[in-house]
């Protein structure tokens, strides 16, 4: 990746994983692993219920937390939803929007995901945007025209200087989960071209500076190679992100 210009992030999404106790643990335990290391940024991103706790553990080290979702609304009745103001009142930093279980499982559309980052972004957090193709889309060879497409939509309407607290995360959907990982030159391939579509949006420099990970079976044995390319600048790791040693060997993976 250009260090020059942008900063990696190494992002863990636990998922609908671990208790408080647990969280207060791991989030612990992530951060005596990865002290000291300066190469990229630390996140784990959290089930709600385990904010408190994960931020307790947090505070005074490297790690920073992130939550999983957030409604585009300030207040209301939206059972079951939480807004920015709540997750930033509880030391939240960085929030996770449009992961393609939220779209595949809750119905979430690319109108929906664009209005949470930018009630997300209004609120002060930093914003993962995923995207990324399915199986069909890939084997049909639509890719690229369908991730520039979700570019455009979830980013509709957010300016250049919102675009500094955007990260985005190429997460092909067929390789989330899966234990199949999009080989390095895939993964640089679609990061390019997400980095050209934001070049059209908001010029060469915005494009420059904006994180753009990988995502999708990122683990111990791959992140290196994922991590050599030059349009990859980090990545979002489900699985390999519960266990905070295997963790450890991807952040290890970004200091070079
Ligand atoms: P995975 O998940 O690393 O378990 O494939 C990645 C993600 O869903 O962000």
């Amino acid at each position: 990746m250009k260090k020059e210009v942008r900063r990696a992030v190494i992002a863990g999404n636990w998922k609908m994983n671990k208790t408080p106790s647990e969280a207060a643990e791991a989030v612990a335990k992530t951060a005596e692993l990865t002290k000291g290391m300066n190469g990229c940024d630390v996140v784990l991103c959290v089930p709600f219920v385990d904010i408190a706790a994960a931020v307790d553990a947090a505070r005074g080290t490297d790690v920073k937390i992130g939550a999983e979702n957030v409604h585009f609304k300030e207040s209301g009745a939206y059972t079951g939803e939480v807004s920015a103001k709540m997750l930033t009142e509880c030391g939240v930093e960085y929030v996770i929007v449009g992961h393609s279980e939220r779209r595949q499982y809750f119905a979430e559309t690319d109108e929906t995901v664009n209005l949470r980052a930018k009630a997300a972004l209004s609120a002060g957090l930093k914003v993962i945007l995923c995207l990324g193709e399915v199986l069909e889309q890939r084997q049909s060879g639509i890719t690229s025209e369908v991730v520039s497409m979700q570019t455009k939509l979830d980013l509709a309407g957010i300016s250049a200087e919102e675009m500094k607290n955007v990260i985005i995360a190429y997460e092909p959907v067929w390789a989330i989960g899966t234990g199949l990982t999009a080989t390095p030159e895939q993964a640089e391939e679609v990061c390019a071209l997400i980095r050209e579509t934001l070049s059209g949006m908001y010029g060469k420099d915005v494009a420059e500076a904006t994180t753009i990970q990988y995502g999708g079976s990122m683990n111990d044995g791959n992140a290196a190679d994922l991590l050599s390319k030059v349009n990859v600048d980090g990545g979002l790791i489900g699985g390999a992100s519960l266990v905070p040693e295997k963790f450890l060997k991807i952040v290890e993976a970004a200091q070079a």
